[in-house]
């Protein structure tokens, strides 16, 4: 079972191919754009122990020698650290200009070997295999690589494009399932931002889907991806129909802060409370109704998803302190914040011109049911 979604990006289109024996077949997938065969895999711990040896098999099928580099799992591998190490690993595996790199892991992963690649001999080609739901819908879509730097998440990165994107959906199958719903944080948001039809069916679906329904699971996939694929074809730098894709981060990124992104709250947990906040406040400024910020809580929670201030543990800033938090973000222009606001759920639009009187009331509700 295969789809296809084509990023149309002109001479830098790829297309992302998202269904099931996507490790076994990597091999004839990427042999196509090799112009040796070898390639340079960088992975985590985690993936390396559960998935390494059969992305070998899959490439030593059509011959393809792989040397590999394993990182440590977690957010603080996307550093200057690991990118150092990274970068001077593929410098001595005398990886070329034309050679391949492959970011094969969740988010972390691709978004650190995306930029090694981005910035190796000032570009080599690169393909992701995200093994994370998130990865898959969200992070390996789009160009979007970074790492983290002591002033915040995200900070020092390019928009650099791969050449193809494995979502291979077995592996899903191998997750924690705190983290697959953490990554349904972002497939339901491409449902609020844009496609009503989409969230009627995950409405319908997603459970089935959690539980392990491959079909479901290749359609939730291809669609969150041909969402991505066509905003980013709109505006690939994000200059302004993209950052609709940032529903809920606003809101997100401040939580993620309070919390010193750590276990306590996944990114995509904090995707999921921030859509539920976005939608309650399009509604308290009278931009949706009543009964659209009920249904999406309604949706979440019985995903068993966070979606409540009081779902998070441990104390939490007040509500003028997390609005200085969304201060920090990278979207603030001339001191301005963009908030990603909805007139119903699938319509969604970008604006600067959200009074942050109605956002720190909408807070401060949320922190008083804790
Ligand atoms: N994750 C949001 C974006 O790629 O623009």
């Amino acid at each position: 079972m295969r789809d296809t979604v084509d990023v149309q990006l002109g001479d830098r289109s790829y297309p992302i191919h998202i269904g099931t024996g996507l490790l076994a077949d990597a091999g004839s997938l990427v042999a196509p754009i090799l112009n040796r065969k070898r390639v340079a895999v960088i992975t985590d711990e985690n993936v390396a122990a559960l998935h390494l040896d059969a992305l070998c098999a899959g490439m030593g099928a059509e011959g393809i020698e792989v040397v590999s580099l394993v990182l440590p799992a977690g957010e603080s591998t996307k550093s200057w650290k690991y990118i150092e190490q990274s970068v001077e690993w593929l410098l001595t595996e005398k990886v070329e200009r034309d050679d391949v790199v492959i970011a094969f892991g969740g988010g972390v992963i691709g978004d650190l070997v995306g930029f090694a690649a981005a910035i190796l001999r000032r570009g080599v080609r690169f393909v992701q295999i995200p093994t994370s739901l998130l990865a898959q819908v969200d992070s390996s879509v789009g160009g979007k690589t970074a790492i983290n730097s002591p002033h915040g998440k995200n900070l020092v990165g390019a928009f650099y494009q791969p050449q193809m994107v494995l979502a291979d959906v077995e592996i899903l199958g191998t997750l924690e399932p705190r983290d697959f719903l953490a990554g349904y944080g972002e497939v339901v948001k491409y449902g609020l931002l844009g496609d009503a039809e989409f969230f009627d069916w995950l409405e319908a679906n997603a459970p089935a889907m959690a539980d392990g329904d491959i079909a479901k699971r290749i359609y939730a996939v291809t669609r969150s991806c041909q969402m991505k694929a066509d905003i980013v074809a709109r505006d690939e730098k994000e200059r302004g129909d993209r950052a609709l894709l940032n529903l809920g981060h606003t809101f997100c990124h401040a939580l993620e802060a309070a919390t010193g992104y750590s276990d306590r709250l996944l990114h995509g947990e904090g995707v999921a409370i921030g859509c539920a906040l976005a939608f309650e406040t399009s509604m308290r400024l009278g931009l949706c109704s009543q009964e659209a910020p009920s249904r999406v809580r309604e949706h979440l929670k019985s995903m068993g998803m966070k979606v409540d201030l009081s779902d998070i543990d441990g104390e939490l800033p007040d509500a003028d302190a997390l609005v200085e938090l969304m201060g920090q973000d990278k979207k603030v222009v001339g001191g301005k914040l963009a908030f990603i606001m909805a007139r119903s759920i699938g319509d969604s639009f970008v604006t600067r011109d959200v009074d942050l009187d109605v956002v720190r009331g909408v807070l401060r509700d949320a922190l008083a049911l804790r």
